[in-house]
Parts: C-alpha cells; sequence; structure tokens
C-alpha cells in the first residue's frame, strides 16, 4: 500500500488500509484465514478458543493452524503474501483467562495485539516482549490519553454506529481531537462498510479502517445462518444502541431483540456491573441471541466468502479516490 511507511511493519503492505476486526463467538480461524489471505489484517478475540475443562488450551491450537496456513499461503504465493493476524484481549476483571492467554500470545510470538476494555501496562509488555505491537481500542480522547500512556502502540477511535460495544461520539471529532496530539498508528471503528467510508477514514486522520460487521455475513463466520441473513436483509434504521444486554452501551439488530421477545424502543437502562466475560456469564442473551452488528450494513447484500468482501471494498476505494482525484484537480 503506498504512503504506509510511517506505519509499524506489521501494518505495512496491506491491500487496502484495513483491520478485520475482533467479533465475539463469530471471528474463527477459517474466517481470521479468509481475512489473511485477502491481504488484510485478519483478527480474533482469545476468548472465543474456548476448550472443555481438563482440554489443552484451544488458543495454541487455533494459533498455530493460523500459522501454519499462512506459512502455506505464503510460501505458495510469494508475489502476494497474507497480511498479518491480529489477537484481541479482553482486559476485564471477569477475565480469569488473560495472564495465561498472555502468555500462550508471547509464546507464538503474535504480531498485532488489541486490548479492549481496559488499559494496562503488562499486557503491552507482554506484547512487546515478543516483537508485537499492541492497539488499544477508546470510546473518548481521554482514554486514548490514558491507553497511550500505559505503553499502547496505536489506537483504535471507536466511534458512534459501530458494532458491539461503540462509543457515541462522531468519528469526525474523535479523530480530530485525537490527531491534535498523537502521530502514531490510529485506526477508525465504526459503520466502515464500504470503500468510500474506508477512504473517507482515511481523509478524515486515520491510518486503518476497522471493519467488523460486512465479515458477519460471509460464509467463513461462526454465526447462526438467521444472524447473517438479518444482516443482509437489515440498514442503519434497524439498529438500536443499548446498555442493557451488557452493561456497556453498543449496536445491535433491532430484530434480534424482537425475536427474544422484547420491544427495542423501550429498553431499560443495563447494569455495568453485571458485565462478565468468565465462564459463568450470567446474561448468555447478549451476542448468542441478541445479536450485535453496526450501522453500515446498508453496504451488505449478500452472504458472501469474506475474500468477496474485501474485492469488493478494495474496488470502491480506488473509484471513490479516482472520483476525488478528478473533483479536486
Ligand atoms: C457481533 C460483534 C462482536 C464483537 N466482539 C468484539 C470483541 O470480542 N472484542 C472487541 O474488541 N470488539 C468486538 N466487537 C467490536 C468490533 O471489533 C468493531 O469495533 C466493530 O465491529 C466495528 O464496527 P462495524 O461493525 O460497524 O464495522 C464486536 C462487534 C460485533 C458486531
Amino acid at each position: 500500500m503506498p504512503g504506509d511507511s510511517h506505519l509499524p511493519k506489521a501494518l505495512q503492505g496491506l491491500r487496502i488500509p484495513a483491520v478485520a476486526s475482533p467479533l465475539f463467538i463469530i471471528s474463527v480461524p477459517a474466517l481470521v484465514i479468509a481475512q489473511c489471505k485477502a491481504g488484510v489484517i485478519g483478527s480474533f478475540p482469545a476468548l472465543n478458543a474456548r476448550e472443555s475443562e481438563g482440554e489443552a488450551p484451544l488458543l495454541e491450537a487455533w494459533l498455530k493452524e493460523i500459522t501454519e496456513e499462512l506459512d502455506r499461503h505464503n510460501q505458495a504465493n510469494p508475489d502476494s503474501p497474507a497480511a498479518p493476524y491480529a489477537v484481541n484481549q479482553i482486559v476485564h476483571r471477569s477475565n480469569t483467562r488473560l495472564d495465561r492467554d498472555l502468555e500462550i500470545c508471547a509464546k507464538h510470538e503474535v504480531p498485532i495485539w488489541i486490548t479492549s476494555l481496559g488499559a494496562r501496562v503488562e499486557v503491552n509488555d507482554a506484547a512487546h516482549s515478543c516483537g508485537g505491537i499492541a492497539l488499544h481500542d477508546i470510546i473518548n480522547n481521554r482514554f486514548a490519553k490514558k491507553a497511550i500512556e500505559k505503553g499502547a502502540d496505536g489506537l483504535i477511535a471507536v466511534a458512534a454506529g459501530a458494532g458491539g460495544h461503540a462509543g457515541p461520539q462522531s468519528p469526525l471529532a474523535l479523530i480530530s481531537e485525537i490527531r491534535e496530539w498523537f502521530d502514531g498508528p490510529l485506526l477508525l471503528s465504526g459503520s466502515i462498510a464500504t470503500g468510500n467510508s474506508l477512504l473517507a477514514a482515511l481523509a478524515m486522520g486515520a491510518d486503518l479502517g476497522y471493519i467488523g460487521s460486512p465479515f458477519i455475513a460471509t460464509e467463513e463466520a461462526n454465526a447462526d445462518q438467521g444472524y447473517k441473513d438479518m444482516i443482509v436483509s437489515s440498514g442503519a434504521e434497524d439498529i438500536v444502541y443499548s446498555s442493557l444486554f451488557t452493561g456497556v452501551s453498543g449496536n445491535y439488530l433491532k430484530g434480534s431483540v424482537e425475536n427474544a421477545g422484547m420491544d427495542p424502543d423501550n429498553l431499560p437502562e443495563g447494569d455495568v456491573s453485571t458485565m462478565s466475560f468468565g465462564d459463568k456469564r450470567e446474561k448468555p442473551k447478549a451476542w448468542k441471541t441478541i445479536w450485535g452488528s453496526g450501522q453500515g450494513i446498508g453496504a451488505v447484500k449478500d452472504v458472501v466468502p469474506a475474500a468477496e468482501v474485501v474485492s469488493r471494498i478494495e474496488r470502491e476505494y480506488h473509484a471513490a479516490f479516482a472520483r476525488l482525484k478528478d473533483r479536486m484537480t
């Protein structure tokens, strides 16, 4: 990718400037491998790899599968190597596996570490111990400053309209405020589902787009067919922003809330103290039956292989660039 030499090596050379973001339950090795082979950074939450009690850590098996398959691809396709992959750590007190997962990721030299819900020095140190970089997601400028103080290498600005836990701020405001003091790697999350939006993210000052919901409606995604179909048939007005399901505000498909017997337009507030990522989650409904999605899904017209999502966005991105260039010269 031209113009990316200011970025850390792991973020350079992508087919389009984008990271396929980690999706709870949905991101599994088949999806991550397809995203990386298609030329964007693929990712998954470490917590998606859940073994039964007494079994060997599934996270190790997933890391082995992903690295071996990407190595095979790179040997067979030296001219179009796969993008690197990222692992997401949920840095929340209810994640009782965190220390173990950090150790496994350091051992396997994970190149990109994405941290959510808490900035901690020791997590960034673990990433750096194996030559990795740490990107932390934030919803406002204050958290962004805190994340960099704690040693993150880059930031993911999660703006209004993002799928899953999302901030309330306009991406225009959030990126501008962060760019006043931060010139390191900055990713934008929230409703980027077209090449036009991806180019807009770069015009705003972001280095890369962070794309989640369009990858739910892919063949490789670990999601119910009904969920994939609802992504295809829904648009921005079918999304509700609510804190009820996890205690933290996020965006969900109204149709899934209705299917669960609730009125999406009259939801009570959630309670942040009940948020749990441990094995004894009290609210199994969130994510499994209440389906997360960002507002950008009007662009998703079909369930397709992940590589097709990347190809479509790439085509649109170059067309948008050519159109703007024409207008500005
Ligand atoms: C169903 C779903 C699950 C998600 N799970 C996670 C997660 O486990 N960890 C995380 O850091 N972000 C998670 N996110 C947030 C995404 O990584 C990303 O910020 C968001 O999807 C970007 O917005 P978009 O969906 O509009 O593209 C999730 C989003 C969705 C839609």
